[in-house]
């Protein structure tokens, strides 16, 4: 019971979950990136700061051209500086370059030593090379007149940076796997919790329907047995067509009531289906047989055409309570005169019982909703001729428990065309 809705349900969680991982992994990883990126960025600004403040002297318009302490100071551990005096050409005159020593040709980056010949600091420029990225900061360099003389390029190696976020994509990447497998139990598992008193109160709901309808089977037969009692003795008199109607109608209510418990007890799933190998034509003949005179009353002729012999696994009454459904609908709604067709094919394993009329067909409209309960095309005709909306809806769950289908090909007019098939028996 509720299988469709407790997968549905639990979808529902796993969803919200993956978006809370998802979440959770976008957070985790924009914050390392942003607090690595910090991090590099505060380095340069502090070496920077360090290598103009304390290790540089700038006399007139020449730079302290002793670079030592600006290349192997434990300030510059991880960082390399270059230093350009600025001169009359573009060019510029390198005091010191530590980047060559580790093989770097690109540095000095020369977009911001264009800037900060105009005074300009460049904050954080990333600079590709062949095996490693770096990250430049580019300040001018001013004597004690204020006047621009160079510039300080600080460069720090950054790949590792994209190395460790790819790590943690990765490490993220399988966390996220595994707690999404887990989060699909767990999901399933809220699910069918939180599904826990819906079932129980429908369960309850399907009990109740279930004994009430039972419960109502007694009274009315003692109405029936004291209304056929008044009929007798009223022998024709005045309250002869009152009896006459009461015994109708209580026969009417009985027959709803013996499908609405049929329904309810299988609903409640309180009912037991004995399944044992069945023939299907021979039990065909035999119903034909006996529904025969009530087609006759009716002036509908039935057709059998059984030849072969097909044996399914199934319990004999719910399969004679389906084809006596379909051969009532059949013989109820054709014209007098009309004929029935009867008919058992073998085909891939399965066996298809037909039952084809030249009745009044169903529109298309009713169609798709004849398998309904208590849903009946012609309300009238219908009732009149005994019918409660609740055949088919009976056809179908015996038809579902016994691996069966049904398939109804109806013309308004021209007739219909109901198969069942089964699986055969081997
Ligand atoms: N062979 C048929 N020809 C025409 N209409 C049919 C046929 N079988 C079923 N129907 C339509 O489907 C409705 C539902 O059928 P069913 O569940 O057996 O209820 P009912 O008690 O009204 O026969 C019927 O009321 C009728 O309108
Ligand atoms: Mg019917």
């Amino acid at each position: 019971m509720f299988r469709g809705t407790l997968v549905r349900l639990a979808l529902w969680y796993l969803l919200l979950f993956a978006l809370i991982v998802a979440c959770f992994n976008l957070i985790v990883y924009v914050s390392l990136s942003q607090a690595l990126q910090a991090s590099v960025f505060n380095d340069l600004q502090n070496k920077a700061k360090v290598a103009i403040d304390n290790n540089l002297k700038v006399t007139g318009n020449t730079i302290d051209q002793d670079p030592t302490k600006l290349i192997v100071g434990p300030n510059y551990a991880d960082v390399c500086v270059v230093i350009e005096q600025f001169t009359a050409g573009q060019t510029g005159e390198q005091v010191v370059n530590g980047c060559s020593l580790y093989g770097v040709k690109e540095l000095p980056e020369r977009t911001s030593i264009a800037l900060a010949r105009q005074g300009i600091v460049s904050k954080y420029i990333e600079v590709t090379t062949a095996n490693e990225t770096f990250a430049v900061r580019t300040e001018p360099l001013r004597n004690h007149e204020h006047q621009l003389v160079g510039a300080v390029q600080v460069a720090k190696p950054i790949s590792w940076i994209g190395d460790t976020l790819d790590r943690l994509k990765r490490l993220l990447a399988i966390a996220s796997a595994v707690a999404m497998v887990l989060g699909a139990l767990v999901a399933l598992l809220m699910a069918n919790k939180s599904l826990g008193p819906i079932r129980a109160a429908f369960q309850k709901q399907r009990d109740f329907v279930a004994d009430a309808s039972h419960e109502l089977r007694t009274p009315l037969t003692l109405i029936r047995t004291n209304a056929e009692a008044w009929l007798r003795r009223s022998d024709g008199g005045s309250g002869a067509v009152y009896a006459r109607n009461v015994v109708d109608e209580t026969d009417q209510l009985s027959a709803i009531v013996r499908d609405l418990t049929t329904l309810a007890l299988s609903d409640a799933r309180q009912l037991r289906i004995d399944r044992k190998p069945v023939e299907v034509s021979s039990t065909l003949r035999g119903l034909i047989d006996q529904f025969q005179p009530v087609a006759e009353q009716r002036g509908v002729t039935i057709q059998p055409d059984l030849d072969g012999g097909v044996t399914v696994q199934a319990d004999p009454s719910r399969l004679r309570q389906l084809f006596l459904i379909l051969l009532d609908n059949a013989v109820r709604y054709s014209p007098a005169g009309g004929a029935v067709t009867v008919g058992v094919a073998r085909h891939n394993g399965r066996v298809a019982v037909t039952v084809v009329d030249r009745g009044i067909g169903i529109s298309s409209k009713d169609l798709p909703h004849i398998f309904e309960r208590f849903y009946r095309a012609d309300k009238a005709r219908s009732r009149e001729s005994g019918g409660s909306g609740l055949g088919l809806a009976i056809a179908k769950w015996i038809a579902e428990v016994h691996k069966g289908d049904i398939d109804v090909r109806s013309a308004p007019g021209a007739g219909t065309t109901v198969t069942v098939t089964f699986p055969v028996l081997k």
